[in-house]
């Protein structure tokens, strides 16, 4: 079962996530983290940067790979994923841009991009530890519903509801993509650690169908039940249709002092 933690602020959560990530970090000199875009990651990136800082913790080792791209955008438009982890995750945790690998979504890319982003996973040793975010819909990645959960890094198409929350990005609804190169739900499955993230009323169905629902690729965020090494930060709107609150961590009580990756100078 997944470690649940509740915490009754979005900031908190993602003080507490950074805090996990980091204790990670800095047990094994070459870690290689799986980057999720979307606004949802935004303030534990800058946590990372802070703690990191304040903790002495070297991030220059650290090799980065995206779980997803929009097909269809340059690398270089602002509305890419490519641009938003180079602004929101490397500047911000001050890393070389190549130290983040994005999937390769140009035309000529398309049918050899995901055997080859997994090459390049594996040649880095595997992904150490996941970041995911979910989608209302329940999607990981962009794995919608019905994405097989042994799926590997492939072109993807992006649900009518996907597009439509991504729409605020976009100038006019249209124009958001229709296709993504996205790791599989098998590949995400293979990351030694997973550190699902969830904020906000919206997810609240997609977390209780993920954590407490059937193993389905109905929720395809479902799998992570899969996954022996689950971590999961809520904030209480998300958290609300949890049933089993009991095996869950209140971040608001004591207990969480003594929490194993809690870091300590
Ligand atoms: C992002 C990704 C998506 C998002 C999900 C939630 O790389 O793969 O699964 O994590 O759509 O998006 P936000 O965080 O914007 O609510």
């Amino acid at each position: 079962m997944a470690e649940v933690v509740i915490a009754e602020s979005r900031e908190v959560a993602s003080a507490l996530a950074a805090e996990a990530i980091l204790h990670q970090i800095r047990s094994k000199p070459k870690f290689t983290l799986g980057v999720a875009t979307g606004d949802t990651p935004v303030a534990m990136y800058r946590d990372l940067a802070s703690l990191a800082e304040e903790f002495g913790i070297d991030l220059q080792n650290l090799n980065a790979f995206a779980l997803d791209e929009y097909v269809g955008l340059e690398p270089t438009d602002p509305r890419s994923f490519s641009s938003a982890l180079q602004e929101n995750f490397v500047k911000v945790l001050g890393l070389d841009p190549a130290q983040l690998h994005v999937p390769q979504v140009a035309a000529c890319n398309l049918s050899t991009s995901g055997r080859d982003f997994e090459r390049s996973i594996a040649a880095a040793g595997g992904i150490d530890l996941q970041i995911l975010g979910i989608g209302s819909n329940g999607h990981i990645g962009f794995n919608e519903p019905g994405s097989s959960l042994a799926s590997r890094t492939r072109v993807t198409m992006l649900a009518d509801t996907t597009r439509r929350d991504n729409a605020v990005f976009f100038a006019e609804s249209e124009d958001v993509p229709q296709h993504s190169v996205s790791q599989g739900i098998g590949t995400i499955l293979e990351a030694r650690h997973l550190v699902l993230l969830a904020f906000g009323v919206k997810k609240e169905s997609a977390i209780a169908a993920a954590i407490e629902g059937p193993v389905t690729s109905a929720c395809p965020g479902s799998a992570i039940q899969l996954h022996p090494w689950v971590t999961v930060f809520l904030d209480r709107e998300s958290a609300n249709s949890l049933q089993e609150k009991d095996y869950y961590l209140g971040a608001w009580e004591n207990k969480m002092e003594s929490l194993s990756w809690r870091l300590s100078p």
